[in-house]
């Protein structure tokens, strides 16, 4: 074997935070990882708010058959409240000595990793990350698990728009997942094709948006379809249509907000691919003694990076993405 650590005896996993499709893909991983290299493998439900529970229960390599194809995660989530206390976390990790549990890997966002960042250095649990979201907001990874499926299920739907808008000449606005970050939006509004892209990271006032349906009208355009993150800089769908049709009433305008359609569904060859090989690396990382860590990919490689270094880098997007769908928006 690879790797070996007799200190190591028990690997518990958990998902935590907003579900995201492939999640059960890295569950399966871990488990059969921790396995593979002969240690005790254990689930925690519920994400953190199992570990206060102690919501437990031992792994064997056939818990986790048949779940490689399956949306959401057979562990359950939580955005855990009780976990933001210091009282919650005291209990979280008495439990996990309790169990004579080793090491936790842990499955979500960035709110997973801020969890996990304070189990590691308050009570010195062995943590390693994975990410896990469909946002793909995370440093230290180019692709979190979830975000390629999501962005595949925005891109069917605004097909399925398009035929429709372009029946009627109308104006559709589309707003799809993403808070605090624009991902899924700009990568599907170029895969689909879209006049106009509005994200957080990117301001488009109300008036340059209003140009640019202009222009595409005067080119011929009968009509558009404009992609909006739900935490867009001008307001989300709902707000720019109606100052839209407040100035263009000619616009027949219409919503469409994709919600959490976005999180569910069959996970991608993608999304399947790096959730089970960072699961392999999670349980390597513990096995090696790094902890305290997100393991990601970069470039194609695999990619390890201190929680602190996640939690505090804001991914930065990539605004070379708006100049490309302007050209193809003529
Ligand atoms: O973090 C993933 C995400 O889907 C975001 O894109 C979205 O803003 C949020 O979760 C919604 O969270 P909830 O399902 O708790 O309403």
């Amino acid at each position: 074997m690879l790797y070996e650590n007799p200190k190591i005896k028990k690997i518990a996993v958990l998902t935590s935070g907003g579900d995201a499709p492939g999640m059960n893909a890295a569950i399966r991983a871990v488990v059969r990882a921790t396995i593979y290299y002969e240690k005790e493998s254990v689930a925690v439900y519920r994400g953190y708010d199992g570990l206060i529970a102690g919501d437990y229960e031992p792994m064997t390599a056939r818990s986790v058959s048949n779940i490689i194809q399956r949306g959401g995660t057979i562990l359950k989530t939580a955005r855990s409240k009780e976990f933001m206390t210091t009282e919650g976390r005291a209990k979280a990790a008495a439990n996990l000595r309790a169990q004579n549990i080793d090491a936790l890997v842990v499955i979500g966002g960035d709110g997973t990793f801020r969890g996990a960042t304070r189990l590691y250095e308050e009570y010195g649990i062995n943590v390693v990350g994975i990410p896990g979201t469909i946002d793909n907001d995370l440093a230290g990874t180019d692709y979190t698990i979830g975000y390629d499926t999501a962005c595949n299920t925005v891109i069917k739907a605004i097909d399925a728009i398009r035929d429709t808008a372009s029946s009627h000449n109308r104006l559709f606005f589309i707003e799809v997942m993403g808070r605090d970050s624009g991902f899924i939006a700009l990568r599907s509004a170029i895969a689909a094709g879209v006049e106009a892209v509005l994200i957080p990271e990117h301001l488009i006032t109300i008036p340059e948006l209003i140009t640019k349906l202009e222009t595409g009208a005067k080119n011929k355009k009968t009509s558009s379809l404009v992609v909006v993150a739900e935490g867009g800089k001008s307001g989300n769908a709902m707000e720019i249509a109606a100052k839209v049709e407040e100035q263009f009433s000619h616009y027949d305008t219409k919503v469409t907000v994709l919600g959490h359609v976005q999180r569910g569904g069959t996970p991608s060859c993608a999304d399947r691919e790096i959730a089970s090989k960072l699961g392999v690396a999670a349980v390597e990382a513990i096995l090696m003694g790094k902890t305290g860590v997100m393991v990601g990919i970069i470039n194609n490689s695999l990619a390890i990076t201190p929680f602190e270094d996640v939690v505090i880098t804001k991914k930065v997007i990539n605004l070379e993405t708006f100049r490309i769908n302007e050209i193809l928006a003529v």
